[in-house]
């Protein structure tokens, strides 16, 4: 989401007269557009500003201004404080509020001294962006949906990112259209929880995300579609019909899972066992046979004992899982779980984080073995690292490598898979 934000960002500052630069140091304006979820990635943030001091002093030593802005989460949950902790920071604006960097922009620039808006708006920020999208290549994102009212203990979006709202169905189709204009074939909608999408259809009615996907599907030029990031409680009946009938809506599915054990989906507030996310996944695969499955897991959570991991291991075996992320639980200031007394120590952590790592990795390997001698469509839309070689995603998210003329590039090409690597494929094209 934060690219998606991060290009609508530049949408807004380009008739301005800004155009983005590969060197940040001979910026004019710098925005470092954050995320809060884990402790690592909001740490990023002060290292990247350390940096960031040093080349807006020499700068100045050359006599030219460099503005700092912080966007996104971090933004969000700091607030004022950021800007007391990294006075280089000029602006600190919240992932709500970015409709107004123009503006916040100018008055910082205008001013001595800084700027905090972390309010979050009565007016949508969708509203006020341009409604043309600039060409964002062959495979773009679009937000249809922001914030959570999950509150699962252990996270920070509901916080950050506020309340859940969807955006009206009109606006995501325009956009859509809009971006299918300039050159995409696939979308990827995007949303913290996306299938809790409830935006208001053009009839007046409010619609769900299957809803949603079936009038997507039907726009001229719309070759393949996708959508993340799904709550197991969210996938409801219409959703899972959806991907039975249609055909560009992809066969792989992000599905966070989170942890096997049900006392810790408890402990987490996820609101589902593991049978219950074990049924919404046959219901899915009866709906489309070849639909393969991505998760995310936390290891480590605060009481999480041997038998609960083990009962983690244990869900991934049976369920089987195409690809995943796993992550240790990362205490988040202001979240219930981070105030729970039995934090698990970070040697336990990291040792089953590698024994999960090693299930999920043997799961992706034989996965992608599994497509060898195959035929699949494939949407080239990356040049790769060698010459006459191009990459691009097979129905399942794997990048695919071939040697292809460049005329290959943005087309959807029917290929044989030759070879599986952990975390990529290669292949021929049948005919090209
Ligand atoms: N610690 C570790 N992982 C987290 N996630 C969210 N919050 C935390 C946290 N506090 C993970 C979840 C979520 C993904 C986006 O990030 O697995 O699905
Ligand atoms: Fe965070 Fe996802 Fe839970 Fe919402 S559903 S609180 S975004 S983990």
């Amino acid at each position: 989401m934060n690219v998606y934000d991060s290009a609508r960002m530049v949408e807004l500052l380009t008739p301005l007269g800004y155009t983005v630069i590969d060197c940040a140091e001979d910026a004019h304006l710098v925005i470092l557009n954050t995320c809060h979820i884990r402790e690592k990635a909001a740490e990023k943030v002060y290292s990247e500003l350390g940096r960031l001091r040093r080349a807006k002093a020499s700068a100045a030593e050359e006599g030219r201004r460099m503005t700092i802005a912080v966007a996104g989460c971090v933004a969000q949950a700091e607030g004022e404080e950021m800007r007391r902790r990294a006075p280089v920071v000029d602006l600190v604006v919240g992932p709500q509020a970015y409709h107004r960097l123009p503006e916040l922009i100018a008055q910082v620039e205008r001013r001595q001294g800084g700027l905090t808006d972390t309010n979050f708006p009565v007016e949508s920020k969708f509203d006020l962006l341009p409604d043309t999208r600039s060409p964002q290549g062959i495979a773009p994102f679009l937000s249809v949906q922001e914030g959570c009212d999950k509150f699962c203990s252990f996270c920070v979006v509901p916080y950050t990112r506020g309340a859940e709202s969807s955006r009206p169905v009109a606006q995501i189709l325009a956009e859509a259209q809009s971006l299918l204009a300039s050159g995409a074939q696939e979308i990827t909608l995007l949303g913290q929880n996306v299938n809790a999408y409830h935006g208001t259809g053009p009839d007046g009615e409010t619609w769900g995300l299957g809803r949603l996907l079936r009038a997507l599907a039907a726009l001229t030029g719309l070759t393949r579609l996708r959508y993340t990031t799904s709550h197991p409680l969210d996938m409801d009946a219409a959703l899972i019909t959806a991907h039975r009938d249609l055909p560009v809506l992809m066969p792989f599915l992000h599905l966070p899972l989170q942890s096997g054990s049900d006392s810790i989906l408890a402990a987490m507030n996820r609101r589902h066992k593991l049978d219950d996310y074990k049924e919404r996944v046959a219901a899915l695969r009866a709906a489309r046979p070849d639909l393969a499955l991505s998760s995310d897991f936390i290891v480590g959570f605060p009481g999480e004992s041997d038998r609960d991991f083990e009962a983690t291991m244990q869900a991934v075996r049976e369920i089987g899982f195409a690809q995943a992320y796993y992550f240790k639980y990362s205490p988040r200031p202001g979240t219930p779980a981070a105030a729970l007394a039995c934090q698990v120590p970070d040697a336990v952590k990291s040792e089953r984080l590698t024994a999960l790592q090693a299930l999920l990795n043997e799961q992706q390997r034989t996965f992608n073995r599994a497509k060898v001698g195959s035929v699949m469509p494939v949407l080239f839309d990356r040049f790769g690292r060698r010459p006459g070689q191009l990459v691009g995603r097979s129905p399942w998210m794997q990048a695919v490598h071939a040697e292809l003329k460049s005329t290959a590039f943005g087309r959807l090409i029917e290929v044989r898979v030759t070879a599986a690597g952990d975390n990529s494929l290669a292949a021929e094209p049948l005919a090209f």
